[in-house]
C-alpha cells in the first residue's frame, strides 16, 4: 500500500493520520499514513529516508513548512507565494514538488461557514508564516480588501510590501478602532496557542462580524469567547481548515476528492 507521513516536531497530537484514514477509508484506498517525528536539525535527512523507504507524500507541520520549501526541486504558485510548504510529493523519479494548502483549506472553511468572500473586507491578525501562507488564496477570493495587523506593525508592513498587491494594506492594532468595519476577521496569531488574546481594540467587533481562529481545540478559544463576549454572533474555530488543507493534499496525492465536510464531523466529535 502507499505510504505517507505527517513531519513536525511535536507531533504526537497530529489529528492528520486520522483524517487521512477516514479519506482512505471513503474512498476504498489502501494507504497507509503515520506520524514521522524529525529532529529540529533534521528534516532534510528524515525526507530523505522517507523518499528512500518508498515514501509517496508527507504533510508538513511546525516547524518545518519553510524548510520543505527549500528541499523540493518543483514548487506550485501557492507554496512559493506562502514562502512554505505542507505538502510534499514524491515523483516517480524521487523529484519532489512543494504545495502549499493551507490557503486553501480556510478559504474552503470561511466559504462553508461565513458565504462568499467577495467584495468583503477582511481583517487578518498576526504577519507570521500562518499570515503569509493564506495572503494569495484570500487574494484571490475577490475581496474588496485585506488589512494585515500586528502587534509588531513592521512585520505587517513587510508582508504587504512584498505581496505589494492593490487591495492589501497594514495596521498595527491600536489604529483598527478608526477603521470601517470589517466583514470578516481572522485569527492567525499565535496567541490562543498559549490561551491568549490579540490585544485588538473591541470597535472592531460588531453584531454581524464573522470571526474565525485558525486555532482549535475541544472548546472555543479565547479569542472567540472574547469576540462573542463583544457581541459578534458567528464565531468559527480552525478545525475546518486543517481537515479541507488536508482534503486538499489527499487529492494531490491521489487525484480523488475526498468528502471533508463527514469527516470534520467524526473529527469535531472525536475531539469533545
Ligand atoms: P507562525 O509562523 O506560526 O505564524 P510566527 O512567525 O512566530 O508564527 O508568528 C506569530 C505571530 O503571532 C506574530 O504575528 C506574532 O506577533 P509579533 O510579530 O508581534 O510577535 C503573533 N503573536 C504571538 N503571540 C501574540 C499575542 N499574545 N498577541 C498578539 N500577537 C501575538
Amino acid at each position: 500500500s502507499d505510504s505517507y507521513v505527517v513531519i513536525g516536531n511535536p507531533i504526537g497530537h497530529s489529528q492528520s493520520p486520522f483524517i487521512h484514514h477516514q479519506f482512505a477509508q471513503q474512498l476504498s484506498h489502501d494507504i497507509e499514513y503515520s506520524k514521522l517525528l524529525a529532529p529540529t536539525n533534521s528534516f532534510k535527512a528524515s525526507v530523505e529516508d522517507f523518499v528512500k523507504k518508498g515514501g509517496r507524500g508527507a504533510n508538513v507541520t511546525i516547524p518545518f513548512k519553510e524548510q520543505a520549501l527549500e528541499i523540493c526541486q518543483v514548487l506550485s504558485e501557492e507554496a512559493r507565494a506562502a514562502g512554505a510548504v505542507n505538502t510534499i510529493t514524491v515523483s516517480k523519479d524521487g523529484t519532489l514538488k512543494g504545495d502549499n494548502t493551507d490557503g486553501y483549506g480556510l478559504v474552503t472553511d470561511l466559504r462553508l461557514n461565513f458565504g462568499t468572500l467577495q467584495d468583503k473586507r477582511v481583517l487578518i491578525l498576526g504577519a507570521g508564516g500562518a499570515t503569509r501562507g493564506c495572503l494569495l488564496p484570500l487574494l484571490k477570493e475577490e475581496v474588496r480588501a485585506i488589512v494585515v495587523a500586528n502587534r509588531t506593525e513592521s512585520k505587517a508592513v513587510a508582508i504587504v510590501n512584498e505581496f505589494n498587491h492593490k487591495k492589501l494594506f497594514s495596521s498595527n492594532f491600536d489604529d483598527l478602532a478608526k477603521e470601517p468595519e470589517f466583514d470578516v476577521i481572522i485569527n492567525a496569531t499565535a496567541a490562543s496557542l498559549n490561551n491568549d488574546i490579540p490585544a485588538i481594540p473591541s470597535e472592531v467587533i460588531h453584531v454581524d462580524i464573522h470571526c474565525y481562529d485558525m486555532v482549535y481545540g475541544s472548546k472555543p478559544t479565547a479569542f472567540l469567547e472574547w469576540c462573542r463576549a463583544k457581541g459578534a454572533n458567528k464565531v468559527v474555530d480552525g478545525l475546518g481548515m486543517l481537515v479541507h488543507q488536508a482534503a486538499k493534499s489527499y487529492e494531490i496525492w491521489r487525484n480523488k476528492k475526498p468528502n471533508a465536510s463527514d469527516v470534520l464531523l467524526k473529527l469535531r466529535s472525536k475531539l469533545r
